[in-house]
């Protein structure tokens, strides 16, 4: 069952149309296009954006589900694992915690939908969009390449993701460095965006007498959203602090905002150490989880277990082995069984 929430609560409003990205991302397929867009919690001005474009509700939910499990893959070794399983809402606190995972986590879901909408678009499943036919007709005789098949047309899907992620309403009681955590949520939401656009890249295609290679037909293409995620990270392990402190360092420069790069992710608060559950912030701790004893990265018992320690369970692993191919037609195998040991948080 879900809640459906009305935007009663002023500040829960900027945050109602993530929560239902997020929540369509861990539902299961077609839940959103069966319970159409009156019965998703949408505030009004979204739920008329919905009802024009009932047909993107598909791809809604394909960008909200590629997103989170991107997340997870990303953060699988990090004490902090993008798990969706957390109180209050889905990403528990890291919502509106004003951290780097908060930053992260709009980056990924406004991605996640322009990747989805375009990949659509390129398909076309849509009226309303289509490949990019601004480059058809372009490219270089001499080089021997033209533009052909089918380029991902990005902007349909960008402006769609802006609509549907960026609609906050003003809260100026949060203001740092000349951002509210709404104006934040919205810079790291585009610096998901522009990540889509950052990572395409062009691909080519040769023609000509056995693959001689005369003619190219050439398109432009996003990257697999793998890459996209782990562009994201890169960001995320960068990501620019903004205090009062660098807000009264420009004041004294320009008027003006804090000037941060559209493609840099940027947070208010220092995040927890995620080490020890704390139901009240919504740390579930890494205490249980799997660690790697030799490893010397985030996934090493060490930095994972918070020099706690770790208990060590030797697990029964069974394999198909010596395999041996009898003619004709079967692989005949034999069951091999192996002690491993595995290692967990204390
Ligand atoms: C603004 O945001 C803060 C913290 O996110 C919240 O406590 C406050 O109630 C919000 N104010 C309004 C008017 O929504
Ligand atoms: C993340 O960690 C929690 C415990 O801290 C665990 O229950 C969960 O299965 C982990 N993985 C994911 C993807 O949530
Ligand atoms: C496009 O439509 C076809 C047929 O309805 C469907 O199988 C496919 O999954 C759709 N693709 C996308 C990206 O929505
Ligand atoms: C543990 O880490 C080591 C070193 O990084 C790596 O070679 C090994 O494959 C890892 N083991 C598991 C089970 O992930």
């Amino acid at each position: 069952g879900m809640e459906t929430r009305s935007c009663g609560v002023r500040h829960m409003c900027a945050l109602t149309l993530l929560l239902v990205c997020v929540w369509l991302g861990v539902t299961s397929p077609g839940a959103a296009e069966k319970l159409g867009c009156s019965n998703l919690p949408l505030s009004p001005r979204q739920r008329e954006l919905c009802r024009r474009r009932p047909f993107l509700l598909p791809s809604i939910q394909d960008g909200a589900r590629l997103a989170v499990a991107e997340c997870q893959s990303q953060f699988r070794h990090e004490r902090w694992n993008c798990s969706t399983n957390q109180e209050p809402h889905v990403f528990g606190r890291e919502l509106t915690s004003g951290t780097k995972e908060t930053a992260f986590i709009y980056a990924v879901m406004a991605a996640g939908l322009v990747h989805a909408v375009t990949h659509s678009c390129s398909q076309g499943n849509m009226t309303e969009c289509g490949c990019d036919t601004r480059l058809r007709g372009g490219g270089s005789v001499a080089e021997g390449w033209h533009w052909g098949g089918c380029s991902d047309h990005i902007q349909y899907g960008t402006w769609f993701s802006r609509k549907f992620i960026d609609n906050t309403v003003k809260n100026t009681s949060t203001s740092r460095g000349g951002y509210t955590l709404s104006t934040m949520n919205q810079h790291n939401s585009e610096a998901g965006r522009q990540a889509i656009d950052k990572t395409m890249s062009t691909d080519c295609r040769c023609h000509g007498i056995s693959g001689s290679c005369a003619v190219k037909t050439c398109w432009r293409m996003m990257a697999p959203f793998e890459r996209i995620g782990a562009y994201l990270k890169d960001r995320y392990e960068h990501s620019v602090q903004v205090t009062e402190r660098s807000r009264r360092k420009t004041r004294r420069k320009d008027q003006h905002r804090l000037h941060v790069d559209k493609h840099q992710l940027i947070f208010f608060n220092k995040s927890p150490n995620y080490c020890l559950e704390d139901r009240r912030r919504g740390v579930a701790g890494t205490r249980g989880r799997r660690c790697n004893r030799t490893s010397t990265g985030p996934d090493g018992c060490n930095l994972l277990c918070c020099g706690r320690g770790y208990n060590t369970h030797v697990v029964r692993h069974i394999q198909r082995c010596e395999c041996k191919f009898v003619w004709c037609c079967y692989v005949h195998c034999r069951r091999c069984e192996s002690m491993n040991d595995m290692h967990t948080c204390k």
